[in-house]
């Protein structure tokens, strides 16, 4: 196989085991190329990848510009606030403007669900989507990533046993990340948090759930943090940042439940003191910007197996 069996990354749901490899495979290579003194490769030379961001970002769309850099690719950055959305244009008529204009990638990032895949169904294969965290939906370099970085660490993951914790119901990461390692075929895939954060449809997903943080905590090989995604609450929704952090917050004392060995991730931004205790999150433990680095790769992967 040496190229993904998708035109648009849209849902880690929508993946095959091989995709998944490939681009696991593909990133090891990427890793070494960009630790070399030259850190370009000629692969996407002509090709215009266009980041369109609806919503913020830090880590996702510089590393998606980043990668794309790597390859060679030509990278515009479209400032959504000054383009002509503000004068109504729909995102249709948006995106077949800038097709053409040449675009022949674009990595969409939207806080309505299903919008890379509404993109998707309308330009049919004229170019490729990638889906940076669609609403509370799916967010899947993001699960790529993270599940790359475990692999890095843990080798194999028939034995290990992953938490992710925190706000699962409004966390896009979460549900790929949980799809992703049923995929991979991780012995247990846990879910921590409060009631009030877990979907509704949790029993379906394939997870063991926990709402005591020790409990959930124990023996696991990775924990996955997640921050409380105050953006997409209702008020009495949203929980206080004291409490939350007492019951739920990842400590040196809590971290203790799981194994010797177990690595703490977070897709980040992370929110010290509320989900994750400093000493933590710089502890020895914490690969949390190992995953950032990764995901240059990851991205490099995955916009060079679709395009060529
Ligand atoms: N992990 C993640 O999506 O971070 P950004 O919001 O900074 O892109």
């Amino acid at each position: 196989m040496s190229k993904l069996s998708v035109d648009h990354l849209l849902g880690i749901k929508y993946l095959k085991n091989e995709d998944i490899n490939l681009i696991f495979d593909t990133a090891d290579h990427f890793k070494k190329v960009i630790n070399r003194p030259i850190k370009k490769v000629p692969s996407l030379r002509d090709i215009t990848i266009a980041n369109l961001f609806f919503e913020n970002s830090t880590r996702t769309q510089t590393t998606f510009e980043i990668a794309a850099k790597r390859l060679s690719a030509d990278v515009i950055n479209l400032d959504i606030a000054t383009s002509s959305q503000s004068k109504g244009e729909s995102i249709i008529d948006l995106i077949n403007n800038l097709i053409a204009m040449g675009v022949n990638i674009f990595v969409v990032r939207h806080s309505m669900p299903g919008i890379p895949e509404q993109i998707a169904h309308n330009i049919e294969n004229k170019a490729h989507i990638i889906n940076a965290g669609d609403g509370n939906k799916e967010h899947p370099t993001q699960a790529l990533l993270d599940a790359y970085t475990i692999k890095c660490y843990k080798k194999k993951f028939g034995a290990l046993k992953v938490a992710i914790v925190g706000d699962i119901e409004h966390s896009r990461v979460a549900k790929s990340e949980i799809y992703i390692l049923n995929k991979l075929g991780v012995k247990e895939v846990r879910v921590i948090g409060p009631e009030l954060l877990m979907p509704s449809n949790i029993s379906e997903l394939n997870v063991r759930s926990f709402s005591n943080m020790n409990d959930g905590l124990k023996d696991v090989d990775a924990i996955l943090m997640l921050r409380i995604q105050k953006e997409r609450m209702s008020k009495d929704t949203v929980p206080s940042e004291e409490e939350y952090f007492k019951a739920y917050g990842l400590n040196e004392e809590r971290l203790k439940f799981a194994k010797n060995d177990c690595i703490v991730l977070h897709p980040g931004p992370i929110n010290r003191g509320v989900e994750i205790d400093t000493l933590v999150a710089d502890g020895r433990q914490s690969v949390i910007l190992e995953q950032v680095k990764n995901g240059i790769g990851i991205r490099m992967a995955v916009m060079e197996k679709m395009a060529n």
